[in-house]
């Protein structure tokens, strides 16, 4: 027997925390009959569970890509305003892959895409924070220590943020370029970081995650993770979640 949310981020249906609100959002059946209970069970070999309609079959080969995101598209699987997605970047990769977090429209750069729930599940925990490190190239030359302040921690609406990595890349009449490494994940955090020192972002793109970097992809381009990647990021999510 196995949890219904477990069973679901396994076969690659979502994140473990995200198969939970379908869950109770009353878009999963078990034998036809809509469950909403969280604790629920299910036998994998015998039940038949459906999503939104659709049949869920068992785990399908495990996948893993990353991509280099250009500005100008979704990481939402389904937009309501029908703006371009990054899965339509993804000819030729068969299984239903959805983002490890996201990044916004605007933001370029390294995103990661798989049907592993499990490991998207550590990877985007707000306990867990893997690094991330992002460019971002500001309007405006902020003064070091501002840049100290948003290293320490700033207030935004949601709350304090956590000790990030913060350094003057290099500056130019229209501004500045940051690189700015953070574990958190909230909602368009480095934006309002930058804004919250009153040096709003012009152009946002993502270098790194965890060990993970761009290496030669051109926007738009992607590559599957090799197995020793996917060993090592595997290592790495556990080894966060102890943190
Ligand atoms: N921070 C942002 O502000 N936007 C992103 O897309 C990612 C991190």
């Amino acid at each position: 027997m196995e949890r219904l949310h477990k069973f679901l981020a396994r076969a690659g249906v979502a994140s473990r925390r995200k198969c939970e609100e379908l869950i109770k959002a009353g878009l999963v059946k078990v034998n036809g009959q809509t469950v909403t209970r969280l604790g629920t069970t299910i036998d994998p070999a015998q039940d038949r569970v459906e999503v939104a309609g659709r049949p869920v079959r068992e785990a399908q080969e495990k996948v893993y890509i990353l991509l280099n995101k250009p500005a100008g598209c979704v990481t939402t699987v389904r937009d309501p305003q029908g703006r371009p997605k990054v899965t339509d970047l993804l000819g030729g990769v068969h299984q239903r892959v959805y983002p490890v977090g996201r990044l916004d429209y605007e933001t370029e750069g390294l995103l990661l895409l798989t049907n592993d729930g499990e490991l998207t599940h550590a990877l985007t925990h707000p306990r867990h924070g893997v690094k991330k490190t992002y460019l971002a190239w500001v309007h405006g030359i902020p003064p070091a220590e501002r840049l100290a302040q948003m290293a320490r921690g700033i207030i935004l609406s949601d709350g304090p943020t956590a000790p990030a990595k913060v350094r003057l890349r290099g500056k130019n009449k229209k501004g500045a370029l940051l690189e700015i490494t953070i574990r958190e994940g909230r909602k368009r955090q480095v934006r309002r970081m930058c804004a919250q020192i009153g040096y709003p972002v012009r152009r946002l793109r993502r270098i790194k995650l965890g060990f993970l970097t761009l290496g030669g992809l051109k926007p738009g381009e992607y590559r599957f993770l090799t197995p020793e990647e996917v060993q090592k990021l595997k290592k790495l999510a556990c080894r966060e979640g102890q943190r």
